[in-house]
């Protein structure tokens, strides 16, 4: 069975953006499944119904086999424990003021209703910052104190805490130089390895994907055009905005890359003169 299941699910925002129409996805335990797409084609929207933060308009999201959709305030509170998030801008998620230390045993506090005790809270906190690379000792240190890569570890480190079994990734190496994004790809990777954690791996920049996921969804305009396996999808892709999104991928040859650059627009103008994007606005 898969832990992650979306059934034809449908967001609006203000009731007239259709962001999402009825995408279906899977994630199975300890997969990683990419979902890409351009900005603006609905990937964050997801990630956040999945987590709670926007409603569906229509379709359902089922976690180990519960429907979670209608979940109110109560329910989504127990459901961290097992859904956690990674976002792209570490600093803004962490709190500055706030040793690194707190903002990670927040969590437990949240969640187990301070069933964890404090001795036990500190052993859980100094054990996940080491399994992210970093030192135990850092949890007395603040957020500024660190570098982009490193607070991106402890963005990880705070995810892991409870013990997630799914981690929602949106766009986590956009923020980061190219050195460190091998870094945290590898780190990710690792952390599967040991811990069977699944991750629904959020990004715009195909050429990650191979080495992150085990199945793609392609995401154009709300909508998913294409699924399958990641490095069969991104060498033979089958749907036309998966091969103009392969194209567009940065290519080391500069002459190439043009080619690639003009094909994509060339498909980008083609799409928008079949379906306007105002016509993906429905009348109130
Ligand atoms: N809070 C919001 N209110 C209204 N429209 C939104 C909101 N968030 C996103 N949108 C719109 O929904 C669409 C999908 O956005 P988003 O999910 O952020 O895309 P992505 O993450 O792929 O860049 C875009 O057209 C965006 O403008
Ligand atoms: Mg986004």
């Amino acid at each position: 069975m898969s832990l992650l299941e979306v059934n034809a699910l449908t967001v609006r925002y203000r009731r007239t953006v259709t962001a999402l129409r009825e995408v279906s996805l899977t994630v199975g335990p300890g997969e990683t499944v990419a979902l890409v797409g351009e900005s603006g084609s609905g990937k964050s929207t997801l990630g956040n119904a999945i987590l709670g933060l926007v409603p569906a308009a229509a379709g359902s999201i089922r976690f180990d086999g519960t429907d979670i959709t209608g979940f109110g305030a109560r329910q989504r509170r127990e459901l961290t424990k097992d859904i956690q998030a990674v976002f792209q801008d570490p600093y803004g998620s962490l709190n500055p003021v706030r040793t690194v230390g707190q903002t990670l045993a927040e969590p437990l506090l949240a969640h187990e209703r301070r069933e964890v005790r404090g001795a036990e809270r500190t052993a859980r906190v100094r054990a996940a910052l080491e399994q992210v690379g970093l030192s135990a000792d850092d949890a007395a240190r603040y957020p500024g104190q660190f570098s982009g890569g490193q607070r991106q570890r402890i963005a990880i480190a705070r995810a892991l805490v409870p013990s997630p079994r799914l981690i929602i990734c949106d766009e986590p190496l956009s923020a980061l130089d190219l050195s460190v994004q091998a870094q945290i790809l590898n780190l990710l990777r690792d952390l599967q390895g040991d811990l069977g954690v699944s991750y629904l791996f959020i990004t715009h920049d195909l050429a990650v994907v191979p080495h992150i996921a085990h199945r793609v969804a392609v995401l154009y305009r709300g909508r998913v055009v294409e699924t399958g396996p990641a490095r069969q999808l991104c060498s033979a892709p089958r749907h036309p905005y998966t091969q103009a999104l392969v194209a567009a991928a940065p290519m080391p040859d500069p002459v190439q890359q043009r080619a690639r650059r003009r094909a994509y627009r060339a498909y980008q103008a083609a799409d928008e003169a079949r379906a306007p994007a105002a016509a993906l606005s429905d009348p109130p």
